[in-house]
């Protein structure tokens, strides 16, 4: 008997090594576990907050803080419940057709305002991931998340963190621009938080960018994102940080147990200034729950 199951094994293995990566998703076999945590540990001794408006020193530069995703899920209650095998396809084949999608996608009006769609950008083997609410004006010209002032903060965070921003995986919950007036589209200060039917029609992609990525933890980015990813409309931004919460199944079921922290959104983070510091919290708490080291150096 054991001898048979190791045979179907083998020819598995085989018999997906040629395949489509989309087509051998559904029979996926983890590999083997990846190297200890302590050697990626190993990549950062310090890393410090350069987002305080400073450019970055030598030794706050960003430093490859990418860290192996466990190649199995952890074995908590909850990712045995899981099915081992899903029907999300993996990878970066999967992100590319998730982007052909948005990139033509008028499930709602905002697909007949937007100037470019902006479906996400990074790395599709993340380890991290990084979810605002929707495009503004810069995004909507570029056709990629967080380029604007808000996205240079973000960039400060990510490098604060040991990270490079093509480490990481960053989108938005929706994928074109919310605008108070959708005539015009190069007013600029005319941003506005996604509608519920709005972000609803987008989720599918969000689910599906989720699942072929895989991350070990989403961060997510203001109010508007932390209660659409953890599916509570009516919580607020401070019940929410400060913890480590897990993505929840029911609303995206990716096949995966994911850790989840809130945080400021880095545009109001440029309205107030005093907030850096908490966000700064906040990310040290993904740093150690993801096993990295964590600067000493206080938020500067
Ligand atoms: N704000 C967001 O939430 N997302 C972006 O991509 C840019 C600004």
């Amino acid at each position: 008997m054991k001898d048979e199951f190791k045979t179907l094994v083998r020819e598995l293995k085989g018999w997906t090594s040629g395949m489509d990566p989309e087509d051998a998703a559904g029979l996926y076999v983890p590999p083997a576990a990846p190297p200890a945590r302590a050697a990626a540990k190993k990549q950062i001794e310090t890393a410090a907050p350069a987002f305080r408006g400073e450019p970055p020193t030598a030794a706050f530069a960003p430093r490859n803080n990418q860290i192996p995703k466990p190649a199995a899920p952890p074995a908590s209650a909850l990712a045995q419940e899981m099915p081992l095998m899903h029907d999300y396809p993996q990878g970066e084949t999967a992100l590319s057709q998730i982007a052909r999608e948005v990139l033509v996608c008028k499930k709602c009006p905002l697909g007949s305002s937007r100037l470019k769609a902006v479906p996400g950008v990074g790395s599709p083997s993340a380890s991290l991931m990084f979810i605002g609410e929707g495009p503004g004006f810069s995004e909507d010209h570029k056709g990629e998340p967080f380029v604007g002032r808000a996205g240079e903060l973000l960039n400060k965070i990510i490098a604060a963190m040991g990270f490079r921003r093509e480490d990481v995986y960053i989108a938005n919950v929706v994928k074109c621009h919310p605008m108070i007036d959708p005539s015009d589209p190069e007013k600029r200060g005319n941003d506005r938080p996604p509608a519920p039917e709005e972000s609803a029609a987008c989720h599918d992609y969000l689910v599906r960018q989720i699942a072929a990525i895989k991350p070990n933890f989403i961060i997510a980015l203001g109010a508007s994102a932390a209660k659409s990813l953890m599916d509570s409309p009516k919580a607020s931004l401070s019940s929410l940080r400060g913890r480590v919460h897990l993505l929840p199944a029911s609303n995206f079921p990716v096949g995966a147990e994911i850790k989840l922290v809130a945080t400021y959104h880095p545009a109001a983070l440029l309205r107030n200034p005093n907030w850096k510091k908490d966000t700064w919290e906040d990310m040290k708490l993904v740093m150690r729950e993801m096993g990295l080291a964590v600067p000493q150096q206080p938020a500067r």
